[in-house]
């Protein structure tokens, strides 16, 4: 029997993954830069043993069937793989979140589940290593090896594609990110798969790879600066321009729902209002409002003129994976 347990936490894009090249290896069209952030968070377990006769994976509590199941029983092949063993696994994974409001991601559980496996098997990856390995279970994971801001430097093969912390000299622990939970229910398109037919079919695609670069360059700038405003201001372009992909793909799509154009237009007059804060949103339609630390319970409090308490999560920025205690 080999355990292992990790603790890794959610991450979001300030400047967005958006496209593959190489879907198995999940090698990402560009680079990308996130936030890890303390509010969400995966505590995953693997078991490995000759005992087990398949691949089990228990989600807060429940058997997940075999949709479900497929990003976390890649990791675990290709971790038997560099291990040399055949042995079947048993993986627990839990979600936690401060809300009924779900809001589960890939990019902590898959990074968890690799901790895990890390672990389970003494693979001693390095962090480098540790991230090129969540990246092939979800492109997102391999910036949640890291707290604070990371960059996801897209390279152009499985040596060359992993992220990677961004120096800021502690600013991010200045910074807040509000959630705003506009809805709760299961996406309607996957980002696996509406970044995919983005790419297949958006007349902007190419656009967008162009922005993307510039982007990322603007940010990590702001970032060194410690410049708010100009992180803010590349981070809400860049969200709205990776949006914008969607309209123009065949069949168009869009995450957004009216609530989302609600918190949209909310920080847009909190700004015009002279407060700091900007937006962005990822696969679905809930927004990320990001503000400095200081100014977070004003902004909160101004959003609770149009949210409900439930529907709001002010996080900050979060650690790095760690390792726990098998029990
Ligand atoms: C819009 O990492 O969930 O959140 O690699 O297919 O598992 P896969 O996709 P995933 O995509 C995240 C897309 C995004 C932007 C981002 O996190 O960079």
């Amino acid at each position: 029997m080999h355990n292992g347990k990790a603790r890794a936490f959610t991450n979001i894009a300030l400047i967005k993954y958006w496209g593959k090249k190489d879907q198995q290896l999940i090698l990402p069209m560009n680079s990308s830069l996130s936030l890890t952030l303390d509010a969400f968070y995966t505590e995953t377990s693997v078991s490995f043993s000759k005992n087990y006769t398949e691949d089990l994976f228990y989600l807060d509590g429940r058997l997940q069937g075999e949709k479900n199941t497929q990003k976390v029983a890649r990791l675990l092949n290709l971790a038997r793989k560099q291990a040399g063993i055949n042995e079947h696994a048993v993986v627990y994974s839990q979600n936690f979140v401060p809300t009924a409001a779900g809001l589960a991601s890939s990019s902590s559980g898959l990074a968890a589940l690799a901790g895990a496996c890390n672990d389970a098997l003494e693979l001693n990856l390095s962090s480098t290593e540790l991230s090129r390995f969540a990246r092939k279970g979800s492109g997102s994971a391999c910036r949640s090896i890291y707290g604070g801001f990371a960059e996801w430097q897209k390279g152009d093969s499985d040596q060359t594609s992993y992220a990677l912390p961004v120096e800021s000299n502690h600013w991010e622990d200045d910074l807040a990110m509000i959630f705003v939970i506009v809805n709760d229910k299961a996406k309607k398109i996957s980002s696996r798969n509406g970044m995919q037919q983005t790419v297949e079919t958006s007349l902007y695609y190419n656009d967008w790879l162009k922005a993307a670069e510039t982007d990322i360059k603007t940010a990590k700038k702001a970032i060194a600066n410690q410049d708010f405003h100009a992180l803010g201001e590349v981070i809400e372009a860049n969200c709205l321009k990776m949006h914008a992909t969607t309209l123009a793909s065949t069949p168009p799509f869009s995450y957004w729902t009216p609530d989302s154009l609600k918190a949209m237009n909310k920080v847009y007059e909190m700004r015009q209002a002279g407060q700091n804060c900007y937006f962005t949103m990822d696969a679905g339609p809930n927004v990320k409002v990001l503000c400095p630390k200081k100014d977070s319970q004003k902004i909160y409090d101004e959003l609770q003129k149009e949210f409900s308490e439930q529907q709001l999560v002010l996080a900050h920025a979060g650690k790095g994976i760690e390792s726990l205690e098998t029990e």
